[in-house]
């Protein structure tokens, strides 16, 4: 027999920025950190888990590919969940497997990302919090979302903060052992419903996303535009986020000033402005928050460049853009790539910035705007 389960967790995205360990094998954080969990219809990952008595191995594919489970990430999460399997039995099927035998059984597991690995659209975070939901599931694990989210968090820190939608907030705890430091959902999907937040994630096409990803098809939308020019790159960034935050923490003193002076502070204004729906206070902490972010890349020894210029020109744009109004319509904020995560206001700051983008990456002559849509309605 085969009992396997079949798991989809989207990505995250956060507005207040993790950067720096203090413990590189647990993935201990330097700080909190914030962030919005994506509808799973765009960027998510789908991973299948199955254990059979005929497997030899733990084996995984990623992308259709296998790849090595030797890594201490991919071993401390399988070793947390089988910790923690329970009994199971399928009478229907005759499949009985007890506590004790999870420790001999093993694992087969199948995932796929929907968007490009490793370009800085935090796959990591929506793989290992897939692999770790799926894992349980298949083993009959009793922890709740929180619980597991301390386990997901060693396999890449950013995945604790997808096992909820919503905003998420990964609390960096402060006891040793790493047990405290998990993700609490801050509010649900459907709290600020009406945030838009556009994604570049290649050469020829925009989605959208909203926030709101469950049950709720209204805000399920995906915008396209064709023979965009303003797409950054789905290229696999030079520099990972784990080599690339271990030399911020050994060189750079921006870093610590950031994370004793600046993000506590900065956290609970984030918290304050989600929960009153306060675009403009939302607006201001996540671009401030992203450029401080890149600003500690700089300060790193040798200095790390995640934005090119075409990240440069969007958050002019962008900024002009915010200026002009007199209020925030929208907020910028860079992960370890160059692509741009905007997140607009509600539905019509969202046209509105499109139609800037337009004008700032007008399509080149091979290219041609075709349509854009947003939901049902055509803008
Ligand atoms: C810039 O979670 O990918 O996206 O814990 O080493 O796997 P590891 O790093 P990872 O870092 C993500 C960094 C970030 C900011 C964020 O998501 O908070």
């Amino acid at each position: 027999w085969v009992k396997m389960v079949t798991a989809q967790t989207p990505t995250n995205i956060a507005v207040i920025k993790y950067w720096g360990k203090r413990d590189e094998t647990l993935i201990l954080p330097v700080n909190d950190s914030i962030s919005i969990t994506l509808d799973p219809a765009h960027l998510c990952t789908t991973t299948t888990v199955a254990v059979s008595p005929s497997f030899v191995q733990d084996r995984m594919w990623l992308n259709g590919k296998e790849i090595s489970l030797s890594g201490g990430r991919y071993q401390n999460c399988l070793r947390e969940i089988r910790a923690r399997a329970c009994d199971i039995e399928d009478k229907e099927r005759g499949i009985k497997i007890s506590k004790k035998d999870w420790e001999k059984l093993h694992v087969h597991i199948a995932s796929y990302n929907n968007f490009p690995t490793a370009a800085g659209l935090a796959s990591s975070a929506a793989g290992f919090a897939c692999l770790v939901f799926a894992l349980a599931k298949l083993m009959n694990a009793k922890e709740d979302n929180s619980e597991l989210s301390a386990i997901a968090r060693q396999g890449s820190g950013s995945a604790c903060r997808s096992l909820f939608g919503g905003f998420v907030k990964w609390n960096m705890g402060k006891v040793e052992d790493g047990s405290d430091s998990l993700a609490i959902q801050v509010v649900d999907e459907k709290h600020w419903h009406d945030l838009v937040i556009i994604i570049a994630v290649d050469l020829q096409t925009i989605h959208s996303f909203a926030i709101s990803w469950r049950n709720n098809s209204f805000f399920c939308d995906k915008l396209e535009i064709r023979g965009q020019r303003c797409i950054v790159s789905s290229r696999e960034k030079e520099t990972s986020s784990t080599t690339g935050m271990h030399e911020t923490v050994e060189t750079s003193l921006l870093l610590q000033h950031r994370a004793k002076e600046i993000v506590p502070k900065r956290i609970v204004q984030m918290e304050m402005s989600i929960k009153n729906r306060d675009f403009a206070s939302f607006a201001h902490l996540t671009c401030a928050d992203s450029n401080q972010f890149h600003a500690v890349c700089l300060d790193t020894c040798p200095p790390i460049f995640y934005m090119n210029d075409t990240s440069h020109r969007i958050i002019s744009c962008v900024e002009k853009w915010n200026r002009s109004e007199g209020t925030p319509q929208v907020a910028y904020t860079f992960d370890a790539g160059p692509n741009a995560v905007l997140i607009a206001h509600n539905r019509k700051a969202a046209a509105q910035l499109l139609q800037k983008l337009l004008f700032y990456f007008p399509p080149n002559s091979d290219t041609q705007l075709n349509s854009y849509v947003l939901g049902d309605k055509s803008i």
